[in-house]
């Protein structure tokens, strides 16, 4: 586990763009709930930080609409396309995400 932000940074039914190990990290919070995610759509490339929270646990792709679970990372309506999520655990006010 990787510190990626203080909870507080992360607005509500908005997103945050870190860089933990390196690597871009998208954190998207809805409900109180933080998720991270890859920052690339497994479509054709969208950098994710301009996508669309419209539902809990949701994120909409601006580019075509695919619209991925947090949770799963699985688009319904494309299945063939699924989003990498990270497990995310949360310690006081911190933001923890797992790479591995
Ligand atoms: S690039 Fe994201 S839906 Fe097409």
């Amino acid at each position: 586990m990787a510190f990626a932000a203080k909870v507080s940074e992360v607005p509500e039914w908005g997103k945050k763009l870190v860089q933990v190990e390196g690597q871009s990290i998208l954190l998207v919070k809805t409900k109180g709930v933080v998720y991270a995610c890859e920052r690339e759509c497994p479509h054709q490339g969208a950098p994710l930080e301009g996508a669309l929270v419209k539902e809990a646990g949701k994120l909409s792709c601006q580019r075509h609409g695919y619209r991925f679970d947090l949770t799963t990372g699985v688009c319904a309506e494309h299945p063939e396309c699924k989003l990498r999520i990270y497990p995310v655990e949360i310690k006081g006010d911190e933001i923890h995400v797992d790479l591995s």
